[in-house]
């Protein structure tokens, strides 16, 4: 793949206590269990301003709202399940 791909996740303190807090974590794992980690640049951001409809994940310009830890796995396999 010729670019990078990047997600950021709004660590802002209101989508960070609905769930960022715990799903920062299922993503790191989820790149490191699928050698992922090298494809994907992930990093936290600051708040996206969309507050409301957090929490809020970014992956290069699309903004996924309403994020849960439940429904982290099939946004990311549905993201990048092509390429692991
Ligand atoms: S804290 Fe995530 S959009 Fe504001």
């Amino acid at each position: 793949m010729a670019h990078k791909i990047e997600m950021q996740i709004c660590l802002g303190s209101s989508c960070f206590s609905r769930g960022n807090r715990d799903v920062v974590a299922y993503i790191r794992e989820y790149l490191r269990k699928n050698h992922l980690e090298d494809k994907i640049i992930f990093r936290g951001a600051r708040c996206m301003n969309r507050c409301s409809n957090g929490p809020n994940l970014r992956i290069n310009e699309r903004t996924i709202e309403d994020v849960t830890l439940s429904k982290i796995e099939n946004i990311l396999e549905q993201e990048f399940g092509t390429i692991k």
